[in-house]
């Protein structure tokens, strides 16, 4: 299409659309090369830190300590995604409702959208990357692909938390116990018989590896 004042584009945006595609890599580049505070300023909403309102927090997360300055507003979520860059733990709904952002929580379960980075110190935290052994899966994790446990798998994160919870809780949960222990993570496809399966077959498989994370 010719880019003339006939561009519907051009007519809303102002730009052409060549234009616009060469801003778009500008963009790129210096998003790239500014860092995680840049991003987390650029967020929707999002504020620039007053630094007189900063707290000095340091928080446990799968074994290692990170010193970090945070608002007092900031979740225990925003500080994993955006600050720590440990995007396995997902956004959802925001509000303790579907369950996606679950971690662990002094080996319990919890919504990490529900609890303040602030309130966080002192506990000891763990997301699915800490699940992994380098590259390797822990046996949740391999549980879920055995028995084919998703479908878009954007809930899965959560699902895998909360079951590695459960197991820490009790390595021999009933069926009924597993429905119980995954009752706060909600999946929108509909996989949940291939998720409590996934959970009886997480279970033995933690028992081979010696209860393993
Ligand atoms: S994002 Fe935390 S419960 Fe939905
Ligand atoms: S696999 Fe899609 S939401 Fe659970």
């Amino acid at each position: 299409m010719p880019e003339d004042s006939e561009d519907p584009f051009r007519k809303r945006t102002g730009v052409t659309r060549r234009g616009f595609m060469a801003t778009i890599g500008t963009g790129a580049v210096a998003a790239a090369t500014v860092g995680p505070s840049a991003t987390a300023e650029a967020a929707p909403g999002a504020e620039i830190p007053d630094a007189a309102e900063l707290l000095r927090v340091t928080l446990t997360i799968n074994g290692r300590s990170h010193r970090l300055l945070v608002e007092p507003r900031w979740s225990l979520l925003y500080v994993l995604r955006e600050r720590l860059g440990l995007t396995a733990t997902k956004l959802g709904c925001d509000r303790g409702e579907c369950g996606v952002c679950t971690v662990l929580v002094d080996d319990k379960p919890g919504y990490s959208c529900m609890m303040l980075a602030v309130e966080s110190e002192g506990k000891t935290i763990v997301t699915l990357e800490g699940l992994m052994r380098g590259e390797e899966l822990g046996p949740v994790q391999r549980a879920f692909v055995e028995e084919d446990a998703f479908q878009c798998g954007y809930c899965t994160p959560g699902q895998v938390m909360a079951v590695e919870g459960l197991l820490r809780a009790n390595p021999n949960p009933t069926m009924d116990e597993i429905r119980t222990g995954v009752s706060g993570n909600l999946c929108r496809c509909g996989a949940y018989a291939h998720i409590f399966k996934a959970g009886q077959r997480a279970a033995e498989l933690k028992k081979q590896e010696g209860g393993r994370a």
